[in-house]
């Protein structure tokens, strides 16, 4: 089915879409580390550098009609026809069309009367520019003359005020024009040392950079007055709306092509003059750019450095399984999105503007799950940055500025389940490269200039905050929320105009979470552990104690008879009990207090699973909780905001899904683990319903309480991506990076054979060879490692640079 509008060409690691109508818009990411392009399949999305609020270097109008319109456009005039090569915002038919959606790039092809015009866009590897390569054939049989125009929308950096402050944006916009290259720079005669520039590698025959002068005041982007006329007008923008337009005659004869590119770049003046002459721009780094990208063979070279670089990163994890869309999605699509999250968080894609929504808390904790193989050093800062937005007392600042690195209590606060994510992180890294090191990196609480505690300080902290924060229970109060954001239990908003993000007082309250209790059990023996492999007995024994505690509460206080109850309320009543009318059993305690360990000599973990998978479990993943709510509840807060079957209230949101999968391998059935996987599985839904990019997994997909049940949203920047990740790689074919050494605990389908897996490890590659001859699902009955047999499943650490040859057999 997923046939319908493009398939996996999984030998190029590409997705390719052939036709442009796709059913929502699907997205692609420029950029790996510092500068990004959003690029839908018809080149549709924004540019910015590090920050898509405060850097923003074009403009995107959200919820435009269409759905996606205003990016990197290209016009053709070829006689009377005037058209797009990426079908938008023209949409006149093309004779051939497809989008290669790769890593790091994407490649538009068309064709129409006889003309054939590749694009490719990307972000070279450590530059802040977009390239765009262009190759224009002509293969109509005759010489062709023709015009080609380019066009951006610049956005005056501050993206927020760019949409809203049009009495001060209208008279500040500025550019400079030279040769071939448009630059911007607004606002760069006072504070601004950056400026955006457009350029063409080819020599242009005009330009426009005032949008009036382009496109025209009544004209659209579909039909653009310069084009419709032939000719831009080399107009120079004074304040309204720059823009970066430029004009190409090319002439062509039968048969022959010509190649050029534009590039979109950033460029900071670092400790450069600013100025070249009085007002005048100084432009020396832009040329350079120019220069650069102009020497033939350069795009060819960068976009081998790009591929170079993502055979490295991909190199380090690789598996081979009888499922070949869990193959896809581990090898190169489900680490693809991890690398998005972990720079984006939830800023940036087509359902986040940019300009709301910063790095949270809790998601970069969780995102740098699927990352910290990849670039462990840019984890390490990473964990340090967020540290650094906690306060002293343990709570945290719900979400940061990429730009600033500087917590942002707008969004809302006091969600206390996000300073235990901090030690999941730091857990990971330190498990995935030894590093011990970084507990002792100094960094101060966000509340307390000048502090100078250690990052151990802040992960104990986070354990005191929530052993402290305890309700009549004897449960983790939940404060604003847990991980659950629309469970708010404190708010009792009754007023239409506040957000349920901040609204309600926390102070005083005693609305408790099991989920925050099972995270924390999590969290305790993650520390423990880790103090273990200090040699540190004596905190392992304190964080053991504190463990053993929580334990036995929640299994005298949070055991519902055949689940785990979720919550209890601030007025002390039950949330995800039987006793309910609605919201009777909820996904996240039973994934969380299975995970932490609950249940195990009780038998409960195994009747929390089954209850799961008797009344949440569908095709279409595991909705969130049951029945959903029909009517607001105040004292529930947004969760009972949205239609039944959407989002928090009985959306499938596939975020929550893969602790369940962690869960069945635990409880070793890997059966439900491979099915479960399976369902919420981009490649494996059908593309009509399920409507997002089949390559990337969404937050939600709507459950069959909803009136559009199978529909995703919401896709790309979702804690999906990572711990589906870690959910496939260390649940289902269970190759857990530990502290002393890799550990083999696969939980597989009974009729699987086996698999083989790459796995980079602290510098030494791992080749394991995994059977299953007996058609179970788990325990590992030998292990063999460069030829010799191994008791247990940790494989010792081995020398860096050397090859590590596993085999293993289920027993
Ligand atoms: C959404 C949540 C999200 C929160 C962030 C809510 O409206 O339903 O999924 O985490 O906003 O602020
Ligand atoms: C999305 C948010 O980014 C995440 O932090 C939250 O846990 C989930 N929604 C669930 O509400």
């Amino acid at each position: 089915m997923n046939q319908t509008f493009g398939h996996f060409e999984d030998s190029s690691r590409e997705y390719v879409i052939t036709r442009p109508d796709t059913p929502l818009p699907w997205l692609n990411y420029l950029g790996q580390d510092d500068f990004f392009g959003l690029c839908t399949n018809c080149a549709g999305g924004y540019t910015f550098w590090r920050d898509a609020k405060l850097r923003r270097l074009t403009r995107y109008r959200y919820n435009n009609i269409p759905m996606d319109l205003g990016g990197r456009y290209l016009y053709l005039r070829d006689g009377d026809t005037l058209w797009n090569p990426m079908w938008k915002p023209c949409r006149t038919s093309l004779d051939r069309y497809e989008c290669r959606h790769g890593l790091g790039y994407t490649r538009i092809t068309s064709e129409k009367n006889g003309l054939a015009v590749e694009v490719l866009f990307f972000i070279p590897p450590g530059e802040t520019a977009e390239v765009w390569q262009v190759t224009v054939r002509n293969q109509s049989g005759g010489a062709k003359s023709v015009q080609l125009f380019s066009f951006v929308e610049f956005c005056l950096f501050e993206a927020l005020n760019d949409m809203t402050n049009y009495q001060r944006t209208y008279s500040i916009g500025e550019v400079e024009v030279e040769g071939s290259a448009i630059y911007h720079k607004t606002e760069f005669r006072e504070r601004r040392n950056h400026y955006a520039m457009f350029a063409c590698t080819r020599k242009v025959d005009g330009f426009d950079t005032s949008r009036d002068a382009f496109v025209g005041v009544h004209n659209g982007l579909h039909d653009p007055k310069a084009v419709l006329a032939g000719a831009c007008t080399n107009s120079l923008a004074h304040g309204w709306n720059p823009v970066g337009a430029h004009q190409l005659n090319l002439n062509l004869e039968a048969g022959a092509e010509e190649s050029f590119a534009f590039v979109l770049a950033y460029v900071d003046q670092g400790t450069d003059e600013k100025f070249e002459a009085p007002g005048i721009l100084n432009k020396n780094r832009g040329r350079a750019l120019v220069k650069k990208y102009a020497a033939p063979g350069a795009v060819t070279c960068a976009l081998e450095k790009l591929r170079t670089f993502w055979d490295g990163l991909l190199g380090a994890l690789s598996v081979q399984t009888p499922e070949p869309n869990l193959n896809r999605m581990v090898n190169t699509w489900n680490q693809y999105q991890c690398m998005t999250t972990f720079n984006l968080s939830r800023s940036a894609s087509l359902f986040e503007t940019g300009i709301g929504r910063g790095m949270g808390f809790r998601d970069s904790n969780q995102d740098l799950l699927g990352f910290v193989h990849m670039i462990p050093s840019r984890a390490r800062q990473r964990i340090l940055d967020i540290a650094g937005t906690q306060l002293c007392d343990g709570a945290c600042y719900h979400q940061y500025q990429p730009l600033t690195k500087k917590g942002n209590a707008e969004i809302g606060g006091d969600f206390y389940d996000d300073h235990l994510w901090l030690i999941l992180s730091t857990c990971a890294y330190i498990k995935e490269t030894g590093d011990q090191s970084i507990l002792e990196a100094v960094v101060g609480y966000a509340d307390t200039p000048g502090s100078k505690e250690t990052l151990l300080h802040h992960l104990e902290t986070s354990i005191a905050y929530t052993l402290q924060k305890r309700g009549p229970h004897g449960l983790p109060l939940i404060g604003h929320a847990d991980w659950n954001d629309c469970l708010n239990l404190n708010c009792f908003s009754t007023e239409p105009n506040e957000s349920f993000q901040t609204a309600g007082d926390v102070d005083g309250s005693s609305a408790e979470s099991v989920m925050i209790a099972g995270l924390f059990l999590y969290a305790a023996r993650e520390l423990s552990a880790l103090y273990q492999a200090m040699n540190r007995p004596a905190d392992c024994a304190r964080l053991d104690a504190a463990y053993a505690e929580m334990l036995v509460t929640i299994e005298e206080q949070a055991w519902d008879g055949q689940w785990y109850r979720r919550a209890y309320d601030a007025a002390g009543n039950p949330i995800g009990s039987a006793e309910c009318e609605e919201g009777q059993i909820f996904i996240e305690s039973q994934a969380w207090c299975v995970l932490g360990g609950a249940g195990v000599e009780n038998g409960r973990a195994a009747k929390a699973f089954e209850s799961v998978h008797q009344h949440l479990f569908t095709p279409d993943g595991i909705i969130l909780q049951q029945p959903p709510y029909a009517t607001y509840h105040k004292e529930l807060g947004e969760v009972s905001s949205y239609p039944p079957g959407y989002k928090e209230n009985a959306g499938i949101f596939c975020h929550n899904n893969t602790w369940i999968h962690l869960g069945w391998c635990l409880l070793g059935d890997g059966d439900r683990a491979l099915e479960y996987y399976l369902s919420i599985c981009p490649p494996a839904k059908p593309v009509e319903t399920y409507r997002c990019e089949p390559y990337v997994y969404a937050q939600m997909i709507a459950g069959r309480d909803a009136a559009t049940p199978g529909e995703a949203k919401n896709s790309w920047l979702t804690g999906t991506a990572a711990w589906t990740l870690v959910a496939a790689t260390q649940g289902i074919l269970g190759i857990c990076p530990g502290h002393d050494g890799l550990v083999i605990d696969p939980c597989i389908p009974r009729d699987w054979p086996g698999f083989t897996a790459t796995r980079k490890f602290r510098g030494a590659t791992y080749e394991i060879t995994i059977s299953n001859p007996r058609k179970h699902s788990k325990g590992i009955q030998s292990l063999v490692v460069d030829g010799k047999p191994i008791s247990g499943n940790r494989i010792p650490i081995a020398p860096e640079g050397s090859t590590v040859r596993v085999t293993a057999e289920i027993q």
